[in-house]
């Protein structure tokens, strides 16, 4: 097993060209896999809300729906980067809160960093995290907590002006203290210049070839997330399809009594059931009798 990296690591590997690989899981199952593979980096996104709970949307998550879902992905990755998502509202409101729940994740959940969403309007809360000593990665581009101002799930930076806003929020995030910047749904030209211009690892879902590693949502390259299937995404199994072949078997087997079989049962111990015949016809007899 490789040892966890750290930020140094993950420094080393942008220097080095070393792609960084980054997937999210949000329980203990899929963070077993993701540690066994050995992935760089696990994020418990709060896209859990949409992909786990069926939220329309990533607002509603909770704080600790994420502390819990953290801490079931940390109990089976212990040797992976595990980065915890801030939800909405955890860190708007001031850097006071910010604070204190960016703390929640590594005191309650041992996270090794977290994550939160914006660019410029956000520096002060990525100062605060990392001024009291926790690793904070930015996040730019399509920030799905603020897709309703952004009119949707849309590609950002596809325009000059709308470029160079989303290279000025690169620079503050990184100028807050942020160790690393996740950008989404960006052209790859427009990362590229993001990644050559800042000394950070930069990493894209969505956003090219061009950024130091990738991340994608582990409902996407499984297959499991049905509602819709954003441009960026790469299926590498489907196992939707898997899950609803095995559930229509076991449900035919079941009304058809082809299931359980005898080698699913428990045996009785030699000769009991003998006995236990002959004591029930005691007991019904003394009954009748009585
Ligand atoms: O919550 C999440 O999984 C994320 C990705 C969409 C980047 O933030």
């Amino acid at each position: 097993m490789e040892r966890k990296k750290g930020r140094f690591e993950l420094q080393k590997m942008k220097e080095s060209g070393r792609k960084m690989v980054w997937i999210t899981a949000y329980d203990y199952w899929t963070a077993q896999f993701a540690e066994k593979v050995g992935v760089d980096m696990i994020l418990v996104g709060d896209s859990l809300g949409m992909c786990v709970y069926g939220y329309e949307s990533t607002l509603p998550v909770t704080m600790d729906q994420s502390i819990l879902h953290c801490e079931a992905v940390r109990r089976a990755a212990p040797n992976t980067f595990v980065v915890g998502d801030m939800p909405f509202l955890s860190y708007q409101v001031n850097d006071d809160d910010a604070v204190r729940n960016a703390g929640r994740f590594f005191k309650e959940a041992s996270v090794d960093a977290i994550k939160l969403e914006g660019g410029q309007r956000v520096c002060s809360r990525v100062r605060a995290i990392a001024d009291a000593g926790m690793l904070v990665i930015g996040h730019i581009g399509l920030t799905p907590q603020s897709s309703g101002q952004l009119g949707g799930f849309k590609a950002q930076g596809r325009t000059a002006a709308t470029a160079v806003e989303l290279i000025k929020d690169a620079r503050a995030i990184q100028e807050a203290g942020a160790f690393a910047l996740l950008v989404e749904a960006v052209p790859p030209e427009v990362c590229g210049i993001i990644r050559d211009t800042l000394a950070i690892p930069v990493y894209g879902i969505g956003a090219g070839l061009q950024a130091d590693g990738q991340l994608m949502i582990v409902s996407d390259v499984l297959g499991i997330f049905q509602a819709f299937t954003p441009k960026f995404v790469k299926r590498y199994a489907n196992l939707g399809d898997e899950i609803v072949k095995a559930l229509s078997s076991y449900s035919e087997d079941v009304r058809t009594g082809r299931f359980p079989e005898s080698s699913h049962c428990y045996k009785m111990v030699e000769g009991e059931l003998p006995k236990l015949m002959a004591a029930l016809q005691v007991k019904d007899g003394a009954k009748t009798d009585g």
